[in-house]
């Protein structure tokens, strides 16, 4: 994943100071590596390496660098670990064109093998340096950069944005799968970006490209084509942002973007697992004599709801731990037939490390999943997943939940297919099932916004409260309680249903918030019903988040209820669906109680001890 900005002088000027100052306003895309293409004296020149923009640009010295035409990337590091060989843009043979990406390409494994195979060197282990050899090679037969691109639409699958820098023909040229782009118009110049807001500073007007259109900017003009056709001229558009945003991308905190972004991230973490390792992870659970989840706060949370999935689809019924408990008892009965899957956004959770050393001296085997895989949780893995959610620059964690999520789900069922127990068929449905609900969250969410908005009435007058869910959803109700903490300081308890009325229930009246998450099992929703009743006539604030179309629902809807509808999802990809609305819920709140949203007091992204 990246950010990506290139600038086109109209005047044959510098532009390499602007493309630096461009990337900076690209963090929240990717911070690991940078790289630069330029066309310098006629010869194409890329400059990459590992570190955020201004670290490279003063180890590469590229202030010093002269082009009228260049293409910068910041990458956050998905297809192989950050090094300055995976760092974007990657060069054809010739020399004669650089690509750099967004996104991620879901049939890598395939196009690289190709390439491979038809003589290529690639030097890298990223997704995006066999698009630039498929290029050359089409550049080889008929010299047309836009054929070139067309037929590369039809040779890659997945979720990405492919920009290119070509010598020959001196243009920029991008298209994308999966967003829109942004190109800028000033009288000096056009600049390219992936980013709206990174065009701030630069000009106020601005097109867009739609996916799948291809864009080409010379310093002659901007053409975009669709389907190899050259469309008619675009409306160009005035950029409003404040100032103070553009570094959030638009949005007043990077929770609420990240949030924002949730559907998008789903989609890439589809995307960037390749079967391969899939089939390796599910060897790995299959075979094992006893499994242990082990994680901390949110990444816990999203493992007990995988216990779920490994329990259904696959027959195994795995320990879920908190990292910190897992040294002071369960050591003992790990051996070398044990498999440790260890969760961590971060990778860098002091008690999850610990503890995978613990288990490594014992001969245990570990399966990590880490949204950073140049984390020292992924070196220490005997095979590790990539979460990849993209950066998470907001301390309380939300995409990275998701996308943990739907990546312990893919293994499950991955391992499910292994077993026997679903067949391909049923295999390929339920990934496809991942898309529907992803474009479904992405619709409804501004209308989830706007319920949540409302609902926010009955907690911020409230001492503290309780979510209470069951079954699959009841770690959500643990989740969410963590998330009121930690974004709005409120006080709040995860509880399970069925337990309610065993001793929680006693402080359930006037001033105390009770927010149900609906099981989406049958029995579990019947039980929940009564319960929503007993706490409105205890006096409390209630809160209901529910699945789209709970008919029940209507007949207890009454003034003190509020009620957050979120995207009917199949059983397994309903924590998914919940999350967003929780998650909202957690930020409006902290934001009507002036907290300190991205940055808690206390917390940090990593909690290394
Ligand atoms: C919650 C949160 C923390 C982390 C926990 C584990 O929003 O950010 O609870 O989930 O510190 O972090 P990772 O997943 O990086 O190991």
């Amino acid at each position: 994943m990246g950010g990506i900005f290139a600038v086109v002088s109209r005047k044959n000027e510098n532009v390499v100071p602007q493309v630096i100052s461009g990337l900076r306003k690209l963090r929240f895309k990717g911070f690991d590596s940078t790289g630069f293409a330029l066309i310098e004296d006629g010869i194409l020149n890329v400059y990459k390496e590992v570190g955020w923009v201004d670290i490279v640009v003063e180890k590469l010295g590229l202030s010093e660098r002269k082009a009228s035409i260049a293409l910068g990337q910041t990458r956050y590091a998905t297809h192989g670990r950050p090094t300055a060989e995976n760092a974007h843009p990657f060069t054809d043979c010739r020399q004669r064109i650089a690509v750099a990406g967004d996104g991620s390409i879901g049939n890598y494994e395939k196009i690289k093998d190709q390439v491979l195979m038809s003589g290529h060197k690639l030097q890298s282990r990223s997704d995006f340096e066999p698009p630039a050899h498929l290029l050359e090679e089409s550049l080889e037969r008929e010299d047309n950069l836009l054929n070139a691109l067309e037929t590369l639409k039809e040779k890659l699958e997945g979720f990405y944005t492919v920009s290119v820098l070509d010598r020959d023909t001196a243009s920029i040229a991008a298209y994308s799968s999966m967003t829109k782009l942004y190109v800028g118009v000033s009288p000096n110049a056009f600049y390219l970006t992936n980013t709206l807001t990174a065009l701030h500073g630069f000009t106020d007007h601005y097109i867009i490209i739609d996916p799948p259109e291809t864009v080409f900017v010379t310093s002659e003009g901007v053409n975009v084509y669709s389907k190899g056709h050259e469309t008619t001229p675009r409306q160009v558009l005035t950029l409003e942002v404040d100032p103070a945003l553009v570094d959030k991308g638009g949005f007043p905190h990077h929770m609420l973007r990240e949030i924002y972004e949730a559907p998008l991230s789903l989609l890439r973490t589809l995307y960037t697992l390749q079967e391969k390792y899939l089939q390796l992870a599910s060897r790995l659970i299959l075979g094992a004599d006893n499994i242990y989840i082990i994680a901390n706060g949110t990444s816990l949370h999203a493992g007990m709801v995988a216990s779920y999935y490994l329990s259904e689809l696959v027959g195994v019924s795995p320990v879920v731990t908190s990292a910190a408990e897992f040294p002071l008892y369960y050591v003992e009965n790990i051996g070398p037939g044990s498999l440790v899957v260890a969760i961590s956004q971060s990778g860098e959770t002091g008690d999850v490390l610990s503890s995978l050393y613990e288990a490594k001296i014992r001969g245990a085997t570990i399966l990590g999943l880490t949204n950073y895989i140049g984390s020292r949780l992924a070196r220490l893995s005997n095979v590790y997943l990539p979460i990849a959610a993209g950066p998470e620059l907001s301390v309380p964690a939300t995409k990275t939940f998701t996308s943990t999520l739907l990546l312990l789900y893919l293994v499950s069922l991955a391992a499910s297919k292994e077993s026997g127990r679903i067949d391909s068929i049923t295999y390929r449905e339920k990934m496809e099932s991942v898309k529907s609900v992803a474009s479904r969250l992405s619709e409804t969410m501004t209308r989830m916004d706007e319920e949540v908005k409302k609902a926010i009435i009955h907690a911020r007058n409230c001492r503290g409260g309780y979510i209470v869910s069951r079954g699959i959803t009841y770690p959500l109700a643990l989740e969410a309680a963590l998330k009121l903490k930690e974004a709005s300081y409120f006080h709040a308890e995860g509880v399970e249903a069925g337990e309610f009325k065993h001793g929680p229930f006693v402080l359930v009246e006037k001033g105390f918030m009770t927010g149900f998450i609906i099981p989406v099992e049958r029995l579990a929703a019947e039980a929940t019903y009564p319960l929503i009743l007993s706490a409105i006539e205890a006096g409390a604030s209630t809160v209901v988040f529910s699945l789209e179309g709970d008919e029940k629902l209507s007949q207890i809807q009454t003034e003190a209820v509020s009620l957050i509808r979120t995207p009917r999802a199949e059983r397994h990809l309903a924590p998914i669906a919940y999350s967003i609305p929780l998650q909202l819920f957690a930020y409006r709140l902290g934001v009507d109680l002036g907290r300190p949203i991205d940055a808690p007091r206390y917390l940090t992204k990593a909690v290394l001890r």
